[in-house]
């Protein structure tokens, strides 16, 4: 049975970092073909992402950072939004956890949960930190592992001898936040009951054994085996989305709310082309499927917990396919950050088209197990793949045409058997990929797409039109357009994959209005003689050893530490008027006093004195000044800002500092001197 409509997403990446290669290989790329490929055949699809901007991770970045949680993901946010747009990946809507309609939609799920009686609340023990008064999430908290007697172990696992166990196991836990020893206290929580889900999801599972990939298969059953039990879904924690009914601190734990995510951004979607309940369309109906892209880390989450939780509520589809990726590498060696082996998208964007990564990413997918990405690779691909064969074959085509005759497709004479079987081919390349795409077979279908290319470049050597046009010119007319139908063809096959190249193909066939854009239209569809093409285009940069090898190198010795790492900028923020700009008071000020805020080394207080009055400001510039150095210095400090409480002390305006990640805040005073309270404009 054929479904009316096809919903696709793609995991919410977290906005706490930047999108890399890996990221792209796993969750974004083969959803993003899958989508194209579909939309081609004329088929309802929808794509759906946004970012996860919830989670530990992010709270633990903002405290690192200094800054709030909202100014991480903001940033995020914009910076992998614009990658994603740039490397072509098509989503009809990239939403943010952050918003109202998400936040909405999480606490519906909840409360319906809790007034169905689903939930069970019990109380479980966890560490505490008397001075941050927080309790600590697993990764703020270090400890000697039980097992191996690691003695950084984290509060879920240790990364020594990759044990799990309860955080209240760990020998001599110490707070990463306050180096205080935490202490053990009850906190209640709201469990969801997946173990009850144990059987249906036993029969959900095993009704996909045909068509779901080895690799999730595998994960799932062997979780399945161990039984599912209960899982808890509320946090204590200042950043996420708050618990419906409980005081503040309690949030929902991120993973039970970051999947309706999808079902939020389906909302933000539908609310913008102003059809507020079309999400209802994909999400609440048999005529949908499903298909839920993501990396491997990801599928118990969206194999099981997700499941079972459309299930518990009712009425809504589940994941149809959940064609979860392996990992991809870098050079033989795991993407790391922080030791600077990665590449990220917005810098290699930079430099490079998107269409060659697609295309290497894609020749070199983790389908069934972890690959890599290499430099000379990605060089191979582009220069004896794309540029030698599609770049080739299309550039001669182009040219041939240019100058013979006249830039217009040439009248086709009789078709012999070569022709035939050329033409021939493209029915066939059209459902062979096809198949390797229904089948999320992301390689394959790639290499059937370029096998067109291929063999459209030995059909033109073949015919060799060069001496035709001589001898015969009626053969060599013929050739010629068949070579210029291949063209469009390819601008057909390869725009899943290449939807730049495919952009420029269209755009040089200069393509008549009747001309479809689908994908069986290379079967059924032939340009017109006489039509008159575009602009010749190329396709393809070749690139050189230099460029290969400096890159190589940059990751090596950034990986070393031993050389300059390559600035990168915050995106600018909206632009405002002067009327937003005047809103702020900005006033000179001296430092009368400053002190080091007890217990805390980041935290000075100082009070500044703006004319009119003395104001008390604590910030986060411990570890830049010393507290005697500061005395006496005239600053800028923003003088109608909201009073806000740090450790318990009122700051009451924010002083001008300039920063980066490397010098932490440097602060502006100004060139000449200048009385307290005079305006800064
Ligand atoms: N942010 C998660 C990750 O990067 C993925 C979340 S997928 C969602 O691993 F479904 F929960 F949103
Ligand atoms: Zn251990």
């Amino acid at each position: 049975m054929e479904q009316k409509r096809i919903l696709v997403t793609s995991a919410l990446p977290y906005a706490n970092g930047a999108i890399h290669f890996g990221h792209l290989a796993g969750a974004y790329l083969p959803a993003d073909m899958y989508v194209r490929y579909q939309r081609l055949r004329g088929r309802d699809v929808l794509y759906i992402c946004g970012s996860d901007e919830h989670g530990v991770s992010i709270l633990i970045s903002s405290k690192n950072e200094g800054v709030t949680p909202k100014e991480i993901i903001d940033r995020y946010h914009e910076m992998n939004k614009s990658a994603f747009e740039r490397v072509g990946i098509s989503f009809d809507n990239y939403s943010r956890t952050s918003l109202p309609v998400h936040h909405e939609t999480a606490q519906e799920w909840f409360a319906d949960f809790r007034e169905r009686d689903l939930l069970t609340r019990s109380s479980e023990k966890q560490l505490y930190d008397p001075e941050a008064r927080m309790f600590l999430p697993d990764r703020f908290v270090v400890g000697t592992c039980p097992h191996c007697g690691y003695e950084r172990a984290y509060g879920d696992q240790c990364e020594n001898c990759s044990k799990y166990y309860d955080q209240t196991e760990l020998i001599h836990p110490r707070s990463l936040l306050s180096d205080a020893d935490p202490i053990v206290k009850e906190a209640q929580h709201w469990h969801f009951p997946l173990g009850d889900f144990q059987e249906k999801l036993e029969e959900y599972v095993a009704s996909h054994e045909k068509d779901w990939k080895d690799n999730v298969l595998q994960q799932v059953r062997s979780w399945l085996k161990a039984k599912l039990s209960d899982r808890p879904i509320s946090r204590d924690l200042t950043w996420g989305v708050q618990v419906p009914g409980e005081e503040e601190g309690k949030v929902l734990y991120v993973w039970f709310e970051a999947v309706l995510g999808y079902i939020s951004s389906t909302k933000e979607w539908a609310a913008r082309e102003g059809t507020p309940d079309r999400w209802k369309e994909y999400w609440c109906s048999e005529d949908t499927k499903y298909v839920a892209f993501i990396g491997k880390d990801n599928i118990v989450f969206h194999c099981l917990m997700f499941p079972a939780m459309l299930m518990a509520h009712g009425g809504y589809v589940l994941p149809d396919n959940v064609p979860a990726n392996e990992f991809l590498n870098l050079e033989g060696k795991k993407f790391s950050k922080s030791q600077n082996w990665s590449i990220e998208l917005k810098e290699f964007l930079d430099e490079y088209p998107a269409d060659p990564l697609r295309y290497t990413l894609a020749m070199n997918m983790p389908e069934t197990r972890d690959s890599d990405f290499y430099w000379k690779d990605f060089q191979a691909r582009n220069n004896n793949e794309l540029a030698d064969i599609l770049g080739n074959f299309v550039n001669r085509t182009a040219h041939f045409t240019g100058k013979h005759f006249d830039g217009a497709v040439p009248e086709s004479g009789v078709l012999d058997e070569t022709d035939e079987a050329f033409l021939a081919e493209f029915a066939k390349t059209a459902e062979m990929v096809s198949a390797n795409y229904e089948r999320y077979r992301f390689r394959d279908a790639v290499v059937s797409t370029m096998n067109l290319a291929r063999a459209a470049n030995k059909y033109f050597n073949d015919r060799e039109p060069w001496k035709t046009v001589k001898s015969d010119p009626a053969v060599c007319a013929t050739t010629l357009n068949c070579s210029l139908q291949a063209i469009y063809a390819l601008s057909v096959f390869i725009e899943p994959v290449l939807p730049f190249t495919a952009e420029k193909l269209r755009h040089f066939l200069a393509l008549p209005d009747d001309a479809p854009l689908r994908w069986d239209g290379p079967a059924e569809y032939r340009l017109p003689a006489g039509h008159k093409l575009g602009e010749k285009v190329l396709l393809f940069d070749k690139i050189d050893d230099k460029t290969v090898e400096a890159e190589t190198a940059k990751l090596g010795a950034m990986a070393a530490g031993d050389e300059e790492e390559e600035r990168t900028y915050p995106p600018l923020k909206p632009e405002i008027t002067i009327e937003d700009f005047m809103r702020l008071d900005l006033r000179t000020g001296t430092i009368r006093e400053a002190e080091k805020v007890p217990k805390s080394n980041k935290l000075i207080r100082i009070i500044v004195d703006i004319g009119s009055e003395q104001r008390q400001i604590v910030a986060g510039i411990a570890k830049q000044y010393k507290p005697e150095d500061l005395v006496g210095k005239t600053i800028v400090i923003v003088a109608n800002l909201k009073p806000a409480k740090l450790f318990g002390l009122e700051s009451q305006g924010m002083l001008l500092a300039g920063s980066t990640e490397d010098t932490g805040p440097v602060i502006l005073t100004p060139l000449s001197d200048l009385p307290d309270g005079a305006q800064v404009k």
